[in-house]
């Protein structure tokens, strides 16, 4: 397995996740509980994804744009993660603003998968992208 791979099977959950906490109704506990679950999944992921792959891709100036941007688009998501958190779950706002966040989630992760991973197995050697799978997965450990 490379880090292409990992981060990927991480994508597939998260899509998978979000699809069906924008199936809940209201303060439910199923959408409590989702939510619950899918914040810290999805915040370990971005953090541990830019401290190993990101980390790595930033520093070789032809992906340094590309790294920079998903960067910047993991701050947006936390900033709506936040938003959402302190929402009240029951107003139709909460849903309105999930569905925005799962929106700019599935570009993101598409983008990801599409363009950055591209762009990285041009600059990054076979043998990182597998070591960085073991850094990956001790790092979203310690987030988590
Ligand atoms: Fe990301
Ligand atoms: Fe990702």
């Amino acid at each position: 397995m490379d880090i292409y791979e990992r981060l990927t099977k991480d994508h597939n959950t998260h899509r998978e996740m979000a699809t069906r906490l924008a199936e809940t109704t209201g303060d439910s506990e199923d959408r409590r509980k989702l939510w619950e679950e899918f914040k810290p999944e999805a915040e370990a992921h971005a953090n541990a994804e830019e401290q190993t792959f990101y980390a790595t891709l930033i520093e070789t100036p032809e992906a340094q744009e590309k790294a920079r941007h998903s960067i910047s688009e993991h701050k947006e998501a936390a900033d709506l993660m936040e938003k959402l958190s302190a929402e009240d779950m029951s107003s139709p706002g909460w849903l309105q603003n999930f569905k925005k966040l799962k929106e700019e989630l599935e570009h993101h992760m598409d983008e990801e998968e599409n363009e950055v991973f591209m762009k990285a197995r041009t600059v990054i050697s076979d043998e990182t992208a597998t070591k960085l799978v073991s850094d990956f997965e001790e790092r979203k450990a310690a987030e988590l």
